[in-house]
């Protein structure tokens, strides 16, 4: 059972570098796990999914790129900001999306006129694509994807992307940008969507992770579980770790080399070596305690060997399953 039995929309963010892209497709994988059908969104257009899944570009089209365990499928999109516009004007303004009109505008530079002008309009798109496929409807009832994970912007930019047609929308008391706006806040703000934070042990990721908490939660946005990502294991007991901080581990490490026969001259190395490791796990412990107070769900991912293949998310995928977010 899923710590989240009543979410729908899986919003993903975290400071860059953690592993948001990573976080959000294994969890796209785990949650299509026994025969769903999940859709993985980008919304920053850097082809990170493609890259992941081991594919060309993803066009601008809703792409199966995965069959998860027991079946169910993961599909991708990489969302064109570009032709995002064109379907907005398409849905509100019943413009053809390839007829003349849009054409036309595509070669005036309406677009990124449009878009620079009001860099707000992009993600006002982004939130509005979102919402569109979280509540499509099914052909036999019900919803098109049983969820859908979006691999959001960072923790510096998530609340304010969430909100921007509540900002947008304050600006149109009437007409179809009003409507839109109420109908996107109206998903965002429910039960149906969770925001995770993904985060390092590490102190500005855990700093960025509260206080993007803090402001999700000030605003309303439903606050999701804590991913913990790139866990190293534990080499040392915390007695050794202890033994080591406080210098105390050198007549014992002297002995050892002696006994398996390896040149003490290494010692010195080693025993900064592991001072290193001690003083990070130290760091890592509070991070750890940070998190803590937050009080939410948390679930941590090892930090895998290798540099992150589909095998490599089949793992990740199993682990947030087995601990309870998918
Ligand atoms: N659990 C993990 N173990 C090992 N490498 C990881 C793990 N998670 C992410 N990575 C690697 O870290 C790098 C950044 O991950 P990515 O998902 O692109 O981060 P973001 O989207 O936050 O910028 C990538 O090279 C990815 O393969
Ligand atoms: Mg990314």
């Amino acid at each position: 059972m899923s710590d989240f039995p009543a979410a729908r929309l899986h919003v993903v963010t975290g400071k860059g570098g953690t592993g948001k892209t990573t976080v959000a497709a294994a969890l796209a994988l785990a949650l299509a796990a026994g025969g769903k059908q999940v859709l993985l969104m980008e919304v920053e257009g850097r082809q990170g999914l493609a890259q992941l899944f081991d594919r060309p570009p993803l066009p601008y089209q809703e792409t199966k790129v995965a069959v998860a365990q027991g079946g169910g499928d993961v599909h991708a999109l990489a969302v064109d900001t570009e032709q995002a516009l064109l379907d907005y004007l398409h849905m509100f303004y019943k413009l053809s999306p390839t007829g003349l009109p849009a054409r036309a505008l595509r070669k005036i530079g309406a677009i990124d006129f449009a878009t620079t002008i009001a860099p707000g309009i992009k993600d006002v798109l982004l939130t509005g694509k979102i919402k569109e496929v979280t509540t499509r409807a099914g052909r036999r009832g019900g919803r098109y994807y049983d969820a859908v994970v979006v691999d959001a912007p960072p923790t510096g930019r998530i609340t304010r992307f969430l909100n921007i047609t509540h900002e947008v929308g304050n600006l149109a008391k009437v007409g179809p940008l009003k409507a839109q706006s109420d109908g996107v806040m109206a998903v965002f703000k429910s039960v149906q969507t969770v925001v995770h934070l993904v985060t390092l042990l590490e102190e500005m990721p855990v700093q960025e992770t509260v206080e993007a908490i803090e402001e999700l939660s000030r605003e309303g946005f439903p606050v999701g579980g804590v991913i913990v990502n790139m866990v190293r294991s534990p080499f040392l007991t915390p007695e050794d770790l202890a033994a080591v901080e406080a210098g105390a581990v050198g007549d014992r490490l002297t002995k050892g080399l002696t006994a398996v026969g390896v040149d003490t001259a290494l010692a010195p190395a080693l025993l900064s070596e592991a001072g290193e490791f001690a003083a990070r796990a130290a760091l890592e412990e509070r991070g750890r305690d940070a998190l803590a107070h937050l009080e939410r769900p948390t679930y941590e991912l090892p930090l895998l060997p290798d540099a992150v293949d589909l095998g490599g998310l089949y793992e990740l995928a199993s682990a947030l399953k087995a601990q309870g977010l998918a």
